[in-house]
């Protein structure tokens, strides 16, 4: 008879099989973050806990169906039901506000976006071409569509100044910065890294590298001392980069196949003045079973560009190739991206 064990009776394959159907539904949280953004859930429920209803009323939905968002969110920390129907924020539910330093709103939409979205649920395509399905389903490459669409595009960007206004305090102060340098930061999209670099090194001048409908679509905020400092100079990385002395590569290597990434950190090496050094800024992935952000956005790579997250060993032959070193690695606490010092080899 079943149910006589201290499992039930019905053994750890039971157990095992359950654990993967709870799995299936890791891809509900993250439409429901799209929704809670969406619908600014978070700026409703900054000055104290509302009722569904009241929160139906202000984002024009259904109470049902904003109970429904909330609930799944608070079995994950995010928001939380105070009394029944009643929800209040959390502290990581504060960084969905409009109005927090460290907002991430922007980078949940933006990841959540179609073009992310359609594309990782064509993974199985991907992986039997080896190439990204998002060029399938778009009919051209993720950056072709962005250069078309200004409206996805500044989405884009957007969603990646939110990811980097997390992490570009803690990844500027990991920086080498020598006294009076130029610093280049190529394919350096809103600025934000460049302008805390600038903030932290008083005697330094900074170039914003990209390409020119980026720089067109949101300029960095003028403010006195750091952002006099900064000049933007429109062009393609693949040609050539301007003339510096630290080159800041952020979240580019991943983005490209090694053929590619060669060529980009060629361009890069020929920038440098004497003496100079590339700072690469990219997750470097563990070895084995332990998660870890990276391993996610690699398959998301694999489906919307033709780039990878890379092991120390992999950036070690790329740099290589490109006749570079690799001269340290600095992981960044609590940071996704570590800091990789690269210098000409000899
Ligand atoms: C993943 S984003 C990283 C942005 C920024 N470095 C950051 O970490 O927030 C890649 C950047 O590369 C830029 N990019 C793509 N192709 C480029 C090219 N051919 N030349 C210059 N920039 C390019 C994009 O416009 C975008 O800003």
């Amino acid at each position: 008879m079943a149910g006589t064990g201290a499992d039930g009776g019905f053994g750890g394959e039971h157990e095992a099989a359950a654990f993967v159907l709870d799995e299936i539904f890791g891809y509900l949280h993250s439409a429901a973050l799209r929704a809670a953004a969406a619908l600014n859930l978070a700026d409703h429920l900054r000055d104290g806990p509302r009722t569904v209803g009241e929160l139906a009323e202000l984002t024009g939905c259904a109470a049902l169906a904003i109970h429904r968002v909330l609930r799944l969110l608070a079995t994950r920390g995010l928001f939380s039901e105070q009394e029944p129907g009643r929800f209040r924020l959390t502290p990581p539910a504060a960084a969905l506000c409009t109005t927090s330093p460290v907002s991430v709103r922007e980078a949940v939409l933006m990841m959540t976006e179609p073009a992310m979205w359609r594309s990782a649920g064509e993974v199985v395509d991907s992986a039997r071409d080896a190439t990204p399905s998002f060029d399938r389903i778009f009919g051209m490459s993720l950056f072709e569509y962005y250069a078309r669409d200004p409206e996805a595009a500044a989405g884009f960007n957007d969603g990646m100044a939110a990811f980097s206004r997390v992490e570009n305090a803690p990844v500027a102060a990991a920086c080498e910065i020598p006294e009076d340098a130029t610093v280049v930061d190529v394919g350096g999209g809103r600025g934000g890294l460049l302008l805390e670099v600038l903030r932290r090194n008083p005697s330094a001048r900074g170039i914003l590298f990209d390409l020119a409908h980026v720089l067109e679509g949101g300029r960095p905020a003028p403010e006195p001392g750091p952002a006099e400092r900064l000049r933007s100079v429109a062009g393609d990385f693949l040609t050539g980069v301007p003339v510096g002395d630290v080159v800041l590569l952020k979240r580019i290597l991943h983005d490209w196949d090694d053929a590619t990434c060669v060529r980009i950190l060629r361009n890069c090496r020929d920038a440098l003045r004497p003496g100079g050094h590339l700072l690469v800024f990219d997750a470097v992935l563990a070895e084995g079973d332990e998660p870890q952000q990276a391993k996610a956005l690699d398959l998301l790579m694999m489906t919307v560009l033709p780039g990878h997250e890379r092991t120390e060993a992999q950036f070690r032959d790329l740099f290589r190739a490109a006749d570079l070193t690799l001269r340290s690695i600095t992981h960044v606490h609590a940071m996704p991206v570590s800091v990789l010092k690269v210098v000409p080899s000899p």
